[in-house]
């Protein structure tokens, strides 16, 4: 197996160094545009292979898209990150232009790799890497839920006082501070219902801490959050290269689940050898339809912006 991580910022190094710890393929190469850091990075991983004992083959490169060749997974965090106080979709006229880059380069040398975009406005981004590539949409995830429900969990564990590993939690909808929809009503703690442990208001803290997750990480670090987002982005890469079939949230295209075309927006789906296999079409209630619609439409208007700017 092979995997390549585009962009060697926080969040790509943090990503490719969780796949090397997990030894998740046998060659595993770092690229960056800015010259020898990805070079750099990827020798400073691999002299803590000793240490940590592990056999992947960790390579950087500088643009170079050719030692990239024949990857089975490619994971791209390129783009500008977050400065406090930024939204994720104010990045879109930088990172758009980046990301159809690097699609376009990848593909040459990969034509059958699977796609795992971090990149920001993520629901947006991954729309591009689909419309833009026209690659089949299995092969196209955007990992924006895995990452939210991560948060989710991490939120109410600090409420029950319980095990992060315990509970089971989903974050649907789009990757945005106002998009996601963290379902509470789902919630559980081994089976339990998470809402017979928790007030109105606790579960009303825990859904809007959750929602700002990334922008107060943002605010405390000064830039865009790495470890929980490159851990997200390994753990997608595990279940395709693993076969494993685990049940993520993912952005995926829409072709009428959940009521909605034409977008790729945060939906459960399972992750194995093809990309997303399956999408687990449940029932919402009306008022989570009417958020998931709500979503649909800030993700959509996003989506417009594409058009209007010209992504080259
Ligand atoms: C975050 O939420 C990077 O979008 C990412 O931290």
């Amino acid at each position: 197996m092979k995997v390549t991580v585009v962009g060697a910022g926080a969040v790509g190094a943090t990503c490719a160094d969780n796949i090397a710890r997990k030894e998740l393929c046998e060659e595993l190469v770092l690229l960056d545009i800015k010259e020898g850091i990805a070079e750099g990075k990827a020798q400073d991983m691999m002299q803590t292979a000793t240490l940590l004992g592990f056999d992947t083959k960790i390579t950087g490169s500088t643009n170079d898209y050719s030692k990239t060749a024949n990857s089975d997974v490619v994971v791209i965090t390129s783009g500008l990150p977050r400065k406090p106080g930024m939204t994720r979709e104010e990045l879109i006229g930088v990172n758009a232009g980046i990301v159809k880059g690097v699609c376009e380069n990848v593909l040459r040398h990969s034509p059958n790799a699977i796609i795992i975009v971090i990149s920001n406005p993520m629901d947006t981004m991954t729309y591009l890497a689909l419309t833009s590539t026209g690659l089949p949409k299995n092969r196209i995830i955007g990992m924006g839920g895995t990452l939210d429900s991560a948060r989710f969990k991490y939120q109410l564990s600090q409420h029950l006082n319980c095990s992060p590993a315990d509970l089971n939690a989903v974050v649907i909808g789009g990757h945005g501070d106002t998009t996601m929809i963290p379902l509470i009503r789902f919630a559980t703690w081994n089976s339990l219902p998470v809402t017979s442990f928790l007030s109105a208001d606790q579960q009303k803290q825990i859904v809007s801490d959750t929602m700002v997750g990334g922008a107060t990480l943002t605010k405390l670090i000064g830039t865009s959050a790495w470890y929980a987002p490159g851990a997200a982005g390994a753990a997608l890469v595990e279940s395709i290269v693993r076969d494993e079939k685990k049940l993520f949230t993912c952005c995926v295209k829409l072709d009428g689940e959940y009521g909605q075309n034409d977008i790729c927006l945060g939906v459960p789906v399972t992750i194995g050898k093809n990309g997303w296999e399956k999408i687990v079409n449940f029932e919402l209630n009306d008022a989570e339809k009417a958020e998931f619609n709500k979503s649909a439409e800030a993700v959509r208007s996003m989506n417009n912006v594409l058009k209007e700017i010209e992504v080259k």
